[in-house]
């Protein structure tokens, strides 16, 4: 079973649709932690219901990005956390974290990568009246968003469809294609060592 950390900014239905999945005995993992980088972020909640530890911090509160993530990284090693897994964490990582977890880091985003990256993808996406919507599940870089595609999927915007139809369908697919995708991840690299 490998240990993971899911880091987010919000609602937290990426974090439900993980944790569902391992529930379910269908991803071979645990949360170890939840790091929040917003204090009234609903997934906080999420994870106290299901006994997750949480690290909620405020980044104005320090001094550098790297400042605060020597601090997450410490919590993560101190969980032997393997993956570090993106789930709408609205920040650009800094060195720290990305040295500490080498091709260790993915993330999910709203939109066909390279397309439409950065705040509100689907609204962007949208209002540029693109046909064909979806989903990149993706390794982190230090560039938003950027990193190699490891998985993507998507759906025609048929006419008609509203940006809330949009939206629905988004959500959709990444309930499904995270935890798939995190379980094949898994899967491929089971026989590597722990970093921690
Ligand atoms: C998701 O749609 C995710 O793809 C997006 O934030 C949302 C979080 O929803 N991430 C990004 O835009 C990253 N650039 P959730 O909190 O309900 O999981």
């Amino acid at each position: 079973m490998r240990k993971i950390a899911v880091f987010a900014s919000g609602t937290g239905t990426n974090f439900d649709a993980i944790q569902a999945s391992i529930e379910e005995g269908k991803l071979n993992a645990s949360i170890e932690l939840v790091v929040v980088d917003k204090s009234d972020a609903l997934v906080i909640e999420k994870a106290k219901a299901k006994h997750i530890d949480t690290f909620v911090f405020n980044p104005k509160s320090y001094a550098t990005k790297n400042d605060y993530e020597r601090e997450i990284v410490s919590e993560c090693k101190k969980r032997n956390v393997e993956w570090i897994v993106l789930a709408g964490y609205m920040r650009i990582l800094a060195d720290c974290l990305l040295e500490a977890y080498p091709n260790r880091i993915v993330n999910i985003h709203p939109s066909l990568l390279p397309a439409f990256k950065g705040k509100d993808a689907i609204g962007q996406a949208f209002h540029y009246g693109v046909k064909l919507m979806g989903v990149s599940i993706h390794y982190v870089n230090a560039e938003m968003d950027g990193g190699k595609i490891i998985a993507q999927k998507c759906f025609d915007v048929l006419d008609g469809m509203t940006h809330e139809d949009a939206e629905r369908e988004i959500h959709k697919i990444e309930h499904q294609l995270y935890p798939e995708t995190l379980r094949k991840l898994l899967e491929e690299n089971e026989d590597e060592k722990s970093v921690s």
